[in-house]
């Protein structure tokens, strides 16, 4: 199973995650959708905005509309499954390709794609490929990360790949050797300490490692935890204190992989649920464990302390990957640990009943009290339909109140990223890649991140279609 690559983290037969309209905060009436309904001849993903592009295409001084932040200077990259030979079993398992957008003093210097250079890839496209675990595999579609002055393209399992901005050009790397296990795709930075932490999860043994990268992106300390099965463990969480893991029952049966790769994961409820809490760096063998009722969360918003609590604002599903499409809705709940007694204690509540996941935070805050969380807004088409991702909101923790940019029934929109400009909590923009499914033609969208309902401030029309995809990050300049 070395070679599964598996991505993104969008919902549980793979289609669903999110949903919904039932309470008609964000439904097709209140986007005005009229989605025309997928070619049932091939897979959702393969057609209209899903559909993977065939070019790598560089280009250059990008028209813009609106008004470009001109103190956003970096690079704004995203991640994607994008098939090689035009063909995948699922829409987390096509080949990662970046695309990236230079953003310089007001202007839209560069747009550029490439596929992520794995063996895979080189292959020419396909599920499975050769190497032990812990080696270059997997398509490494998931996500983008900076750190240390270095830009990854990550995966879901595998090795991260090293990206050069300037070219795209990527390749594997186990940090001079210190990596033996995987990486997966969902890194949280401590800003204080400038440290990465991370984690790996395997479909065999170990289970799960958890992993430190030094301010300078050196690997200084690898740990395995004892889960005693392979699960699907999409994301994790941390303080200023705790490392945060959910050994939730999505459960990898090895005996079901001729099924199809994703399909050998199935839904135990019966198996238990649990969160475990750690010392930030370690040691691993100091975790504690919490029961929670069987659920499913992909994604995490933050987390923070608050005295003898742990924190934890997740995008929680009732379950994932099940035979039945019952997966959906995901909400955003709030997990509060007490890590005081001899025994932790959990509570939940929900924050928000919108549906929403592909959470951003600015990230200066990440393992700190925020307030502010961002969210893909998400209607799906049902069973065999398509996530649809009509818009972005902002959450106000505190309150609960939300501010969503819903542009309509014809603009596909994806996870919208934080990018700081100023010093307070959510001063800045948030990035997002937008296609119109009339025209499919794609824009880099700006809007403010404090004002969402206003709609975007700037536009940057791009030379091709962008596929709607998984996780990107704003690079600014150092
Ligand atoms: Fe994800």
């Amino acid at each position: 199973m070395a070679g599964l690559g598996l991505a993104a983290g969008l919902g549980g037969s793979g289609l669903s995650l999110l949903t919904g309209c039932s309470d008609g905060k964000v439904s097709g009436s209140a986007t005005g959708a009229t989605f025309p309904p997928p070619d049932p001849s091939s897979p959702w993903w393969m057609q209209g905005v899903f559909a993977p592009v065939k070019q790598e295409v560089v280009a250059h001084d990008l028209p813009i509309r609106g008004a470009l932040p001109p103190e956003l200077s970096g690079w704004f990259m995203r991640n994607g499954s994008n098939p090689t030979n035009g063909d995948s079993e699922h829409w987390f398992l096509g080949d990662g390709m970046v695309h990236a957008v230079r953003l310089e003093n007001g202007r839209a210097t560069t747009y550029q794609n490439r596929w992520v250079d794995t063996p895979i890839h080189r292959a020419g496209g396909g599920l499975m490929s050769a190497g032990p675990p812990g080696g270059p595999v997997g398509q490494s579609n998931v996500s983008v990360v900076a750190h240390g002055g270095r830009f990854y393209s990550l995966g879901e399992i595998g090795w991260p790949y090293l990206i050069d901005p300037e070219t795209l050009s990527t390749r594997p790397t186990d940090f001079d050797g210190a990596l033996t296990t995987y990486f997966t795709a969902h890194p949280r930075p401590d800003p204080i300490t400038g440290e990465l932490h991370a984690f790996g999860y395997g479909l065999v043994a170990p289970y799960l490692t958890y992993h430190v990268v030094s301010p300078t992106g050196a690997l200084t300390y690898s740990s395995e935890i004892d889960l005693g099965r392979p699960i699907m463990m999409h994301d994790f969480a941390i303080t200023d204190r705790d490392a945060i893991f959910w050994d939730l029952p999505v459960v990898f049966d090895m005996s079901a992989v001729s099924q199809g790769a994703l399909k050998a994961f199935k839904w135990r409820p019966e198996t238990g649920a649990r969160i475990g809490v750690m010392p930030l760096g370690g040691p691993t063998s100091a975790i504690r464990w919490v029961e929670v009722d069987p659920c499913f969360v992909y994604h995490c918003s933050n987390a923070h302390r608050e005295g003898d609590e742990v924190v934890v604002d997740v995008c929680r599903l009732p379950s994932a990957m099940t035979d039945t499409y019952d997966d959906r809705p995901s909400r955003i709940e709030r997990w509060r640990i007490n890590t005081a007694g001899p025994e932790l204690t959990l509570s939940a509540e929900t924050l928000s009943d919108m549906r929403m996941d592909l959470p951003s935070i600015d990230r200066r805050w990440s393992g700190r009290q925020n307030r502010f969380g961002w969210f893909a807004n998400a209607v799906d088409d049902g069973p065999g339909g398509a996530v649809q991702l009509p818009g972005i909101t902002r959450l106000d923790t505190t309150t609960g109140e939300t501010d969503s940019w819903l542009p309509g029934a014809w603009l596909a929109a994806g996870e919208g990223v934080f990018a700081p400009a100023g010093t307070g909590e959510g001063e800045g923009y948030i990035v997002a890649f937008v296609t119109d499914r009339r025209t499919m033609a794609s824009s880099l969208a700006i809007l403010d991140a404090m004002d969402m309902r206003a709609g975007p401030v700037a536009w940057i029309d791009l030379p091709q279609r962008v596929p709607v995809g998984f996780h990107g990050a704003w690079m600014a300049d150092a």
